[in-house]
């Protein structure tokens, strides 16, 4: 229990605690800082060191702790831990100059745990990009090396220094393909700069594939992701659960899963609502006319703006952090419209709220 505190205090102090050690990193290897007597970059490296070391073992502890077995510790997290933690004290028992061994410590930007989560659909989509990615990369190196030659065979007459072989011409292509352009090493010669300026345009084009294939697997890969995540979460609301596989396939594509954090205020009474939400992870309570109402995972909320078309009848607020489907006005109709059962199934919830009355039947 003590040690749920520790992380608790931890969690949120990671980042700025990771800013300070990277700002005294960055210190350090200025020799102006190094020269100073007092020694308050050491002492403040050292003290983010530790805190490292406290997260990193924690972490570790984690799955022994919930599992009562090292197994759950994945290889990435025990990667990740060890890369923290060991390189900046071994860089000093190697005997390095201390500017060298805390060079190390730019390890500890795999703490964020966005940047881990980045790296791996990052490795995801240049995995799934690959053909494409490689006929891009053959394609630049095709026209880099024509480029080379080319500028090679017009210009080493003027600059036999720069262009006189072709090592020296495949610089100028590269920095002119990738658009960098140093200006160190430019063509003299007309024929020369007619070729540069076909190279730029042809540089702008073969980046301009590069990036489209790596937005395509990014934008891909993100939604294949989403859908995945709405699946499973979609699974566990029983609402959901007598509906056949094709019918959870479409709800899941048009849910948004959303985290919040205990005590966040989901929906505010008196304002206009355009969504109603799935209590996928979690638990909310509702004050609205009546004594507050708690529910919990598998409830549904906020259908009430989406049935009447008003504004928030009550304010929902989360108990703890939970996970909520969000399902947007547009898309609740089009569901409903599909799957009448659901609009069913929400209209004698909302009856047995009191919310809604029975409709009565005009000709009776
Ligand atoms: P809506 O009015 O859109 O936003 C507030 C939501 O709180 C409302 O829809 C209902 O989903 C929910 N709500 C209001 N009153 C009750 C209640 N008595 N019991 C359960 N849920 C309620």
């Amino acid at each position: 229990m003590r040690l749920d505190n520790l992380e608790q205090v931890i969690a949120p102090a990671r980042r700025p605690v990771l800013a300070l050690g990277l700002a005294a990193l960055v210190a350090i290897t200025i020799p102006a800082v190094r020269r100073i007597d007092w020694p308050v970059v050491d002492i403040t490296l050292w003290s983010c060191w530790a805190f490292f070391f406290v997260d990193t073992a924690l972490a570790f502890l984690r799955p022994v702790r919930v599992d009562a077995s090292w197994q759950a510790l994945t290889q990435w997290q025990t990667v990740v831990g060890l890369l923290v933690v060991i390189p900046v004290p071994a860089g000093f028992l190697a005997g390095l100059p201390a500017p060298t061994a805390w060079l190390f410590a730019s390890f500890w930007l795999l703490k964020l745990q966005s940047a881990t989560a980045g790296i791996s659909l990052f490795s995801r989509v240049i995995r799934q990009q690959a053909r494409p990615l490689a006929a891009v990369i053959s394609l630049f190196l095709f026209v880099l090396f024509f480029a080379a030659v080319a500028m090679h065979v017009l210009e080493r007459g003027a600059q036999p220094e720069r262009f006189g072989n072709l090592a020296g011409a495949m610089y100028w292509a590269v920095t002119t393909l990738t658009t960098t352009g140093y200006g160190d090493t430019v063509p003299v010669t007309p024929a020369g700069r007619l070729l540069a300026g076909l190279v730029m345009i042809g540089g702008l084009a073969v980046f301009g594939l590069w990036t489209g294939v790596l937005a395509t697997g990014f934008a891909a890969e993100t939604r294949r992701r989403d859908f995945i995540r709405s699946w499973e979460l979609v699974a566990r609301v029983p609402f959901f659960r007598g509906l056949g596989p094709a019918a959870i396939i479409d709800i899941a594509q048009k849910l948004r899963s959303e985290d919040y954090p205990e005590r966040t205020v989901v929906i505010r009474r008196g304002r206009e609502g355009d969504s109603m939400y799935f209590i996928a992870e979690g638990e909310v309570e509702v004050a609205g006319n009546g004594p507050p109402v708690r529910l919990r995972a598998g409830a549904f909320f906020g259908e009430m703006a989406l049935l009447a078309r008003g504004v928030r009848n009550a304010t929902v607020t989360t108990i703890i952090p939970s996970t909520l489907l969000v399902l947007e006005v547009t898309d609740f109709h089009v569901l409903t419209a599909h799957y009448p059962e659901l609009a069913r199934t929400v209209e004698q919830e909302a009856l047995r709220r009191g919310l809604i009355q029975e409709k009565t039947d005009p000709a009776a």
